[in-house]
């Protein structure tokens, strides 16, 4: 069944398998639009494997996503190519091109994937890049950048299709303070000025703290705990409890 209109993302019963692993074991949340949910939980507890298999680069073994309105888990390629441009995901670890400038990173996907001329890129490139106030690094490489700047032309690549819901795995990993705070409030104004809904894996309370709208935790291949992140953080689950005594 389709969600109700004012929810962006919905996944019912999710299940997901490596062989005899069972990582996920039915997972079901709604992301209403315009809204940060955030998804925490222990190292390898299955955060990356549930947003990809929302996103479809795992296949789900039951279960249904959906996007927008659309069922992507039963989608063939070629749509589910149309679809994959209204989504943006920021990976765990960046993933820019490092033999690229950090303009033609983001150059690349409005030349790969829309027909504007290199003349009609430029202003949107540049605009990418006012946005998380990087345009003075435009020519620089990515080995020339600091983990914060880098993950801001992540960032500033993953909205540059303008997309209407955004993935964020770690986005703020091995920063230091002042990024992870700079960084989390880009995700937090893409919510507030775009309007865009997400999902945010993080570890990290202050990054949860800035963008959170919901939390959800995930133990054991299930959410265990869900709320506001006051109300997760007060769980009575010892392994929630546990989480965050050795996040502080
Ligand atoms: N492609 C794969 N093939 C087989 N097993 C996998 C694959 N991807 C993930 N796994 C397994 O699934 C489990 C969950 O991995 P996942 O990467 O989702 O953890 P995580 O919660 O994101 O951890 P971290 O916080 O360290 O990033 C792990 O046991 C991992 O080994
Ligand atoms: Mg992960």
């Amino acid at each position: 069944m389709p969600p109700p209109d004012n929810i962006a993302i919905s996944v019912h019963d999710l299940h997901k398998s490596f062989g005899t692993v069972h990582v996920l074991k039915g997972i079901t949340m709604d992301v209403e639009e315009g809204t940060n949910a955030v998804v925490m939980g222990g190292s390898g507890s299955g955060k990356s494997v549930l947003i990809k298999s929302i996103v479809q680069l795992l296949k789900p073994d039951r279960g249904e996503v959906w996007i927008n309105g659309v069922r992507v888990d039963t989608l063939e390629d070629d749509e589910l190519d149309r679809v994959r441009l209204s989504i943006g995901y920021v990976f765990q670890g960046g993933a820019l091109f490092d033999s690229m400038s950090v303009y033609d990173n983001l150059d690349f996907i409005l030349y790969r994937h829309t027909s504007m001329r290199a003349k009609e890129r430029e202003p949107v490139v540049m605009e990418a890049l006012e946005w998380v106030r990087l345009p003075e690094h435009a020519h620089k490489y990515p080995a020339e950048l600091s983990g914060g700047q880098k993950k801001r032309v992540g960032l500033a690549r993953a909205i540059i299709l303008q997309p209407a819901v955004m993935f964020y795995d770690e986005p703020t990993t091995g920063l230091d303070p002042v990024s992870v705070r700079t960084v989390s409030e880009l995700i937090a104004r893409l919510r507030d000025d775009r309007d865009i809904s997400s999902v945010v894996i993080t570890h990290d309370l202050l990054c949860a703290e800035i963008v959170a709208d919901d939390v959800f935790f995930l133990d054991g291949g299930r959410f265990v705990a869900s709320g506001t992140l006051d109300e997760v953080r007060k769980s009575p689950i010892p392994e929630v409890g546990n989480f965050y005594r050795q996040s502080r």
